[in-house]
Formats: structure tokens, sequence, C-alpha cells
């Protein structure tokens, strides 16, 4: 990789943040599209999250990605936010627009474009949604799929209080049902999404009968480690649609690059490849 010193630079805030793929995401798309500009991570002090945020346009970095455990510090810190971070009061990607800083969060964004990429047919008001967990990763594509225009969305949770507080915050046309009975939940579904973090390398497997999932409805899992999970699998094996959880982590990257780098980068197969090798 060759940066100069008029490179752009910009990169990803989270404690710890050696895990973060983001890294490699970006620097791909510098290479693939010989821009002079470099994506580094940035592992944030708890202690000083959002004076390190509020720093960001004095040190002429063009923005940051934000994760874990910092999104709703960048939304506090924020001069500007777009409506979907404001709704879900947390930021993933920060811009510096003329020395302040624009909020965004592309979760809901990343969502729906790896779905319609997987399935360009998709249309959300196609049936109705059944989401498996309730925490922030549910919440962003409840955002996503209300806005869409989904007719129904049902919402199972081990605990049922957090399923509980996300109807409460949409409202119509979130429904929450019973964890034990999550299988039920499935009956005239058009479309499934695990994000919990059940059927993850080292978790214990998800444990849902498909037996009442309709034959086209296509299953989406956030999981992407191991890429097949068990439900996608099973899916699969009864002929049903899957999308796997890559899709999201490669588009959720793409608003931030873009306004950063001046490119829209493209998610292709190489980049695919090149995540999936660190997986
Ligand atoms: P994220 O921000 O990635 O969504 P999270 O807020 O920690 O992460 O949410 C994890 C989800 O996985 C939750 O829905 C959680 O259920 P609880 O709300 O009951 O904690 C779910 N989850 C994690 N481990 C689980 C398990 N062993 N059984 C059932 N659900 C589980």
């Amino acid at each position: 990789m060759t940066f100069t010193g008029a490179a752009i630079v910009a990169g990803v805030a989270g404690w710890p943040i050696k895990h973060s793929r983001s890294p490699r995401i970006h620097n791909y798309w510098l290479r693939k599209y010989a821009i002079d500009g470099v994506y580094v991570p940035f592992a944030i002090n708890p202690d000083g999250a959002h004076d390190a945020f509020r720093t960001i346009p004095s040190l002429g970095l063009a923005g940051m990605n934000v994760t874990v455990p910092y999104k709703e510090t960048a939304y506090r810190a924020m001069d500007e936010v777009d409506r979907w971070a404001q709704r879900l009061k947390a930021v993933n990607t920060i811009v510096v627009r003329d020395g302040a800083l624009f909020g965004a969060n592309t979760d809901a964004y990343g969502f729906l474009e790896s779905l319609r990429e997987a399935h360009p047919g998709w249309r959300a008001d196609a049936g109705p949604v059944v989401i498996l967990g309730a925490g922030g990763a549910a919440r962003a594509i409840v955002a996503g799929l209300q806005e869409e225009g989904a007719p129904e969305i049902r919402i199972t949770n081990r605990t049922p209080e957090r399923s509980a507080a996300l109807r409460d915050e949409f409202g119509a046309p979130v429904q929450t049902l019973d964890w034990e009975r999550r299988g039920d939940a499935l009956d005239g579904a058009a479309l499934l999404v695990n994000t919990t973090s059940l059927g993850m390398e080292g978790q214990p497997p998800l444990g849902l009968d498909l037996a009442a999932l309709p034959a086209d409805a296509v299953v989406y899992d956030i999981v992407y480690v191991p890429l097949e999970t068990p439900l996608l699998a099973a899916a699969r094996a009864l002929g049903n649609p899957a999308v796997d959880g890559l899709g999201m982590l490669l588009h959720q990257a793409r608003p931030g690059f873009r306004d950063w780098f001046d490119t829209d980068p493209e998610v292709d197969q190489v980049l695919r490849d090149h995540v999936l090798e660190v997986l």
C-alpha cells in the first residue's frame, strides 16, 4: 500500500478494535481504485471517547467509522446527524463537513442493500417478517424494514422485555411473540432474519424448527462466522433462498467510503474472498 503526505485519512474507532474487519475492507477499495488514502484502526480509550470524536476535524481526518462500544457516544458528539442516526440514537459513520461532524447510521442501509443484492426482486410488502433477537442489530433492521413498508414485523427474543421495548418504540407494524414458540412465528412469513448470536462460532445453535416456514420465504442470518450457519444450511436444504451476513458488513461500509474518498465502491466477489480469508 502506498500513500503520500496528501493522503486522505479515515479509520474506525472502537475498544477493543483489533478484531475489526473494516480496515481490510476499506484498504482493499483504496488499492482497487488507486486512491491516495489510508484507513486505520483507532483504539479509543473509554475515558476520552467523546473528546476523541470532537478532535476529528482538527486532526485533519476525513471521518471515521464507529463500532462497539461507541455508537451512542459518537451520536452525542455530532454537530448534525442523518435521519437513521437520529432514529437509532447511534452513529456508525462520521464525516467531516466544513469542519463540523456529521454522523450517519448505515446499518439499516447495509441490511437492505445486501438483501436487494442477493434478491433483486425482494419487496418489503411481500408479507410478514420474523426477527429473531431484539438487540442493537435488530433495532436497525426493524427501522429499515418499517421504513420500507413491511406490513407486519414479528419480533421474538429470549428476554421478552427487550422485544416489548422495540414494539413500544416502533409501534405498528411490530408484534412480539414468545421465544419458546418461535417456530410458530414463521407461519406465512416472507422473510426470516436471525439477529441473535446463536449459530455463531462458539455459540449455541439457534434451535429453530422451520416446518412452518413457507417454501419461498427468504432466510437471512446476520451472523457471518461461519458464513453458512446451521440456520442457512437448513433453509437451503428446504429450498428456501438464504442470505449470509457478510453482505451487510460490506454494504454498510460503502456510504462512508463514498463520502471520504469521493468514490462509490463496489461490493464484488474479490472483496468477499479478501474478507473471508480472515474470518
Ligand atoms: P447486537 O447489538 O449485535 O444485536 P446484542 O444487543 O448483544 O447484540 O443482542 C444479542 C441478541 O442475541 C439478543 O437478542 C440476545 O437475546 P437477549 O436479549 O435475551 O439477551 C440474543 N442472544 C444471545 N445469546 C442468546 C442465547 N443463548 N439464547 C437466546 N438469545 C440469545
